[in-house]
């Protein structure tokens, strides 16, 4: 029989919800996923392998089992559910990556400055250390390749949702701007096999991924390193910014578009792939990835509406917001 959760306790468990997103990140951490794929094994195996205290290791996971990541047996050992199964790091919709990112010390950093950016406004990963996000990881190796390899699986997991709502096979050259490792214009190019792709980025996060691509699509797949303020390679019939304009407020966002606007040729489309805000009193996976845009990149989430506005601002005409089924859309303009 289940019992009804009082309001105080609701509150309670959200309140706790730090708890949660800690003990997956340290599973995510260890590996743990992987290690329990094929088939259960004991805390005492886990830790061995892991280099763990056994005891703080079965402890984390049978805390983690209580909520559906790992199930329980008897002897202390732990199998795989359908939710540990997404942090293995085989699996093609692996989340492994943004969990293990999600609860490093710079991210929490930044979240637990949210109470100034709250009183000032200001972006909290700037008011820390002093610089932008992007800055700080040009110099910083380590949390580069973990941020890289969250938006990698973040982006791996919804492609099939935009590919399935959008057609995007009416495009003969994609530029990806600020395409990150590639994630969403290789699955494109794999979708449609006349189609090229240019990615573009800032020149640390593309070193190296013409090496890393292990696909038939290296042929039609051209690398570019750059700043969007500045210039965005020309050619493209279709400017793809998948998360891009969120990281930003408006200015900077207009800014960005102005520069494709500079970049397309009359007729060409812009597709800037966001999460669409939504209604009051709904959709917390935009609303807390808008509060995130604040302490982390010092953007924001926006509305169909506000995507129009930008979208007209920067010199392109409006045509159609497209939804998917993972709560990411297609704000699609067209270079007038
Ligand atoms: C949130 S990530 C999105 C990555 C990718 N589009 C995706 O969705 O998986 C934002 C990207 O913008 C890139 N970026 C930030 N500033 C940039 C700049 N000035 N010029 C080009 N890219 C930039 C970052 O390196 C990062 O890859």
């Amino acid at each position: 029989m289940s019992v009804e959760e009082r309001p105080l306790d609701e509150l309670r468990r959200l309140a706790n919800g730090y708890q949660i997103t800690q003990a997956i990140h340290v599973a995510a951490t260890l590996g743990i996923a992987d290690l329990v794929a094929d088939e259960p094994r004991s805390s005492d195996d886990l830790a061995a392998e892991t280099g763990s205290d056994e005891r703080s290791l079965y402890r984390l996971l049978r805390a983690l089992a209580s909520v559906g990541v790992f199930h329980e047996e008897a002897g202390r050992r732990f199998s795989s559910t359908p939710l540990s199964d997404h942090l293995r790091r085989d699996t093609p919709e692996t989340l492994y990556g943004w969990a293990a990112f999600a609860g490093r010390p710079l991210v929490w950093r930044s979240w637990g400055d949210l109470l100034h950016s709250v009183r000032t406004g200001e972006n909290a990963f700037r008011h820390l250390h002093g610089k932008d996000i992007w800055e700080y990881r040009a110099h910083d190796p380590v949390e580069r390749a973990m941020f890289d390899q969250a938006m990698t699986d973040v982006t791996r997991g919804i492609n099939r949702s935009l590919l399935t709502a959008y057609d995007f096979g009416r495009f003969s050259t994609v530029i990806d701007v600020g395409g990150g490792r590639g994630a969403l214009l290789v699955a494109l190019l794999e979708a449609h096999a006349t189609m090229r792709g240019v990615l573009f980025d800032r020149p640390e996060v593309v070193e190296g991924v013409a090496d890393a691509l292990d696909t038939g699509v290296a042929e039609r797949l051209r690398i570019v390193g750059g700043s969007f303020f500045d210039e965005v390679p020309g050619g493209g019939d279709a400017y793809l910014l998948k998360a891009i304009i969120h990281d930003w407020e408006d200015s900077e966002a207009l800014a960005i578009l102005r520069v494709c606007r500079r970049a397309a040729r009359p007729g060409a489309s812009v597709l800037v792939v966001d999460r669409d805000l939504g209604a009051p009193n709904e959709n917390p996976s935009a609303k807390f990835g808008d509060l995130n845009m604040l302490v982390m990149p010092g953007g924001c989430e926006r509305t169909s509406v506000e995507f129009a506005a930008l979208l007209a601002a920067a010199g392109f005409r409006f045509v159609g917001d497209t939804p998917s089924s993972s709560g990411w859309h297609i704000f699609e303009g067209v270079a007038e």
